[in-house]
Formats: C-alpha cells, structure tokens, sequence
C-alpha cells in the first residue's frame, strides 16, 4: 500500500451484528467532517454492508492507465470499494476462502487509495483467514473495537482482541454500542442488553474505553435509507458520541504517529495486553 495512506484503522469485533459497520461509516463521516481525507474498505465479504449504508455516487472503475488498479467509488468524497460493488448479494455468500483472500488482497493492494489520511477497514465478523490477510497485509496503524454489553458478545470479542494482540497490532480502544435506550418522552434510561459490559472488557485488557453509542433509531433509519446520520440527524443524541470518539481516535492516532516519528510502521509497540 502507498506511503501517502497516513493511516489505516481496523474495526473489528470477532462478532457479527454488534456494529462494526455502523461504526466504521460514522467514523468515517465524523473524521471527513474534521477535514480528514476518508477510505472505507468493506472487507466483510460474505455480508458488505456498505452498498446500502453509504451507497456510491461514482461506481468503482478499472483504472484505464494502469488496468490492474481499480479506482474506488466514492460517496460525498468518501471512497470506497466493498465487494458488493462487483458481485451479486447471493454471490458474496458462497465465495470460497481461496478466493475471498485473493479478493481481499486486490482491495488492499490494487485499489487507488491514496492520498488519504485514515483506510477505516470494515472487519469481517470471526478471527479466521481472511483476518489474518488483513492483518498481515493491510500495513494497519491500530484497530478500534466494538461490542456490546452482553456477555455472550464480550467472549467473541475477547478472542479479536487476543488476535491483535499476536499480530502486534495495538488497539486503540473499545466502543460499546447498543449500551443504553433512553426514553425520548420519560428521559428514563433502559439497559436491555446489561450494563457496562465494554468497560469490563476494557479494564481487563487494559485498553482505553473510547465511549458508549446509545441505542438510536436515528443511526439504523439513517443506514437503511443510506443517508449520513449526520445530514439527516444532525441533532441525534449519538452524532455527539461518534464525534468524541472520532476525537479520541485521532488524538490516539496522533500521539502513535508522533511517537514513531511520522513513520508507524517502524514503530516499537508498547501496548500489551495485561495478561
Ligand atoms: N446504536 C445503534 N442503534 C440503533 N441501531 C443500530 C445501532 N448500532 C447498529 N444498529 C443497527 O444494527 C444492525 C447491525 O449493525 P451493523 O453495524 O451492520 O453490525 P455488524 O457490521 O457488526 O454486523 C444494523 O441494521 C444497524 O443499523
Ligand atoms: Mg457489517
């Protein structure tokens, strides 16, 4: 990958459904709206999502100078490359790992990324094969993790966390989303899926806790109508979240960059996880 990429982000859950997704594209618009120049590369193969999230106003193209490299599409200056771009929806499902890992290293390494300042890569669920292509390939700065409160999703993600943690690769921090409902009439607030579950995760691996996305039907109504939540909601009680996070990332990000002397890659890891 080009050197004029500043920086490659990972969002990863080992799970599916807890949203990596949703916080990928939110990040994405939060850090575009702080002047950053954003990628998305949505490397969940068997379920893209970002066809309908954020859909393109330019289609992916053959890059007619040099044919092997694909031009991304982009959606209000975002680019993007998802692998529904290229297939059928019932397609994406019955790839075989062979070829998805073929697929996932074209999108890494013959997509016109650059010049940009933050890849956000769209993690697909599990800590399998294509992963770890990600992982070994993808020259990634640090990765972000999402989960939800319950325990039964802070066991899948324990297991992404502990794969970073092998690969070398420091993490950022751990989102929660889907923590709280909060009752727009009563102001009552609601923990259906339990309470504080990320910050249990994120003290026991000694990893900064970036923040709680409320349960918001501004944020899934934005994404199945592929609209930016924050043109379309811009008073939604989680634009605010998404944009402390967005702040911590980069001052993250920043501090990472400075301590490596503008080069990531040579940059000693310090972060461990507390064993
Ligand atoms: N905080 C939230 N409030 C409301 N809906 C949400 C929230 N987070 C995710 N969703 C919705 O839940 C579904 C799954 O989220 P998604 O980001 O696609 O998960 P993943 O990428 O991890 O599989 C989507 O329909 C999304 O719009
Ligand atoms: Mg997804």
């Amino acid at each position: 990958m080009s050197e004029a990429i500043r920086f490659v982000l990972a969002v990863a859950a080992g799970k599916g459904g807890v949203g990596k997704s949703t916080l990928t594209l939110n990040l994405a618009l939060a850090l575009q709206k702080k002047g950053w120049r954003v990628g998305i590369l949505d490397a969940d193969l068997y379920g893209p999502s970002l066809q309908k999230m954020l859909p393109p106003d330019t289609p992916a193209q053959q890059n007619l100078v040099v044919p092997d490299r694909i031009i991304p599409a982009l959606s209000g200056g975002i680019k993007e490359i998802s692998f529904a771009f290229f297939s059928q929806e019932e397609e994406a499902a019955i790839v075989r790992a062979p070829i998805a890992n073929r697929v996932i290293k074209q999108f890494l390494h013959q997509v016109d990324w650059a010049p940009l300042d933050c890849l956000l890569i769209d993690f697909p669920p599990g800590t399998g094969d294509i992963q770890l292509t990600l992982m070994q390939e993808g020259s990634l700065s640090a990765g972000v993790i999402v989960t939800t409160p319950q325990e039964v999703a802070l066991l899948d993600v324990a297991k992404a966390i502990q794969m970073f943690d092998r690969m070398q690769i420091p993490i950022l921090g751990v989102v929660e989303n889907m923590s709280f409902f909060q009752d727009p009439n009563t102001k009552t607030v609601h923990y259906p899926f339990g309470k504080e579950g990320g910050r249990l995760l994120s003290k026991r691996f000694g990893i900064p806790f970036l923040g709680e996305i409320p349960i918001d039907s501004a944020i899934s109504l934005s994404s199945d109508r592929g609209q930016s939540l924050f043109e379309t909601f811009p008073d939604a009680s989680s634009v605010g979240v998404f944009e402390e996070i967005a702040c911590k990332v980069v001052e993250q990000l920043e501090a990472f960059e400075h301590l490596a002397g503008g080069y990531l890659k040579n940059f000693e890891l310090n972060w461990q996880v507390q064993k």
